[in-house]
């Protein structure tokens, strides 16, 4: 037998002889290795006279391509075998009866989204979504909060690296770049709503680095200021359960609304206690206006033929007023605790006739 038949069928033996992945890699090692043994071979080759290497390295190829081969092989098998004896371990019984003590229940977050969707659903508005990543034109200049807006160091973004098509990228600092992305793609009449995450530098009891936000846009020929206090007002008693809740609509400032108005809730602070409905007291739970001509012009809408309103609402805020949770930061600690103290049943889905949080 001449030397390479020897070591093919040596190394040959030494796979087959292998039960593990491991052992395997460390046959392919000795074998193949920087320092293996038919590399080791290979590099004799050298030495030898120009006729015999010719031969002598297509012996040693042929070894290489079996052992390889074989190496192949076994790791094949043996990761099959390590599979099914996995499969086999882990297996569940799943006729076993469930835990009932393991009951999961829905956060506060997603109770407040889906109610907010039931009342607006009931209106005729539908769901609309964007980008959580923005480029810096959608999430201001479309919004008409062009570079040295005030307004931008208000928000506390985070920036983040790299350039998109439209500016610099940011996490979106609040909802409101849905409208632009829903008036570029879709023709008016528009009627939507935009739940989802928002994104600010800030941390304390009242604010989180992420938080959520609805949006709502208005677009056709009349919607105008009238119809706007009517949608805030019926979608404020229907959330909080108050029939006649006092809305009060406080002019106020956005740079992407002209005119603009807050909107604050009737309450009151008896004692320390704190109670929504009438009172003497108010509670600013909202930003709202008709859509900036600057806006609609951004976004393709020509503003001699249509108008609009448009609204934001914190989610976290108006939880925490319904559902009387004091801190916000509780909201991501996934205690579950706090979770099945605050949560909701998984089967009561919100809707305005069954119900909305019960
Ligand atoms: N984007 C505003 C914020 O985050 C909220 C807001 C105010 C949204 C007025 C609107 C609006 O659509 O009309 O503070």
């Amino acid at each position: 037998m001449g030397n390479s038949d020897k070591l093919k069928s040596d190394l040959l033996a030494m796979v087959e002889a292998t039960t593990t992945l491991a052992a395997v890699e460390e046959v392919r090692v000795s074998a193949l290795g920087k320092k293996g043994a038919l590399t080791d071979a290979m590099k004799g080759l050298g030495k030898l006279a120009p006729d015999e290497r010719k031969a002598a390295g297509q012996e040693l190829n042929a070894v290489k391509d079996a052992v390889t081969q074989a190496i192949d092989v076994k790791k094949t098998s043996l990761s099959m075998a390590e599979m099914s004896a996995r499969l086999m371990e882990e297996k569940i019984d799943v006729t076993l009866p469930t835990r009932p003590e393991e009951k999961g229940c829905i956060h506060p977050i997603s109770q407040t989204i889906d109610e907010v969707v039931a009342i607006f659903g009931e209106m005729g508005f539908s769901v609309a979504e964007g980008p959580e990543i923005e480029d810096d034109c959608y999430n201001f200049t479309a919004l008409n909060i062009h570079e040295d807006h005030p307004a931008r160091q208000e928000h506390d973004t985070f920036y983040l690296p790299g350039q998109g098509e439209k500016g610099r990228k940011v996490l979106r600092t609040h909802t409101s770049p849905v409208q632009v992305h829903t008036m570029m793609s879709e023709k008016p009449p528009l009627r939507v709503i935009a739940p989802g995450r928002t994104y600010r530098c800030d941390y304390d009891a009242t604010h989180s680095p992420m938080f959520h936000q609805v949006e709502g846009l208005v677009i056709d020929k009349s919607a105008n200021m009238a119809h706007l206090k009517g949608v805030l007002t019926d979608f404020c008693r229907a959330y909080f359960g108050v029939d006649d809740l006092p809305l009060q609509f406080r002019p106020s400032y956005f740079p992407f609304t002209e005119p603009s108005a807050e909107v604050d809730i009737g309450c009151t602070r008896e004692g320390g206690e704190f109670k929504i409905g009438h009172g003497d007291d108010w509670l600013e739970i909202l930003g709202c206006g008709m859509v900036n001509e600057k806006v609609l012009e951004n976004c393709g809408i020509d503003p001699s033929e249509y108008q609009g309103f448009a609204f934001g609402v914190g989610i976290e805020r108006i939880a925490m007023l319904k559902y009387g949770i004091p801190d916000l930061r509780t909201f991501y600690e996934s205690d579950l605790r706090w979770l099945r103290h605050y949560g909701f049943s998984a089967l009561n889905v919100p809707s305005m006739t069954g119900g909305l949080s019960r």
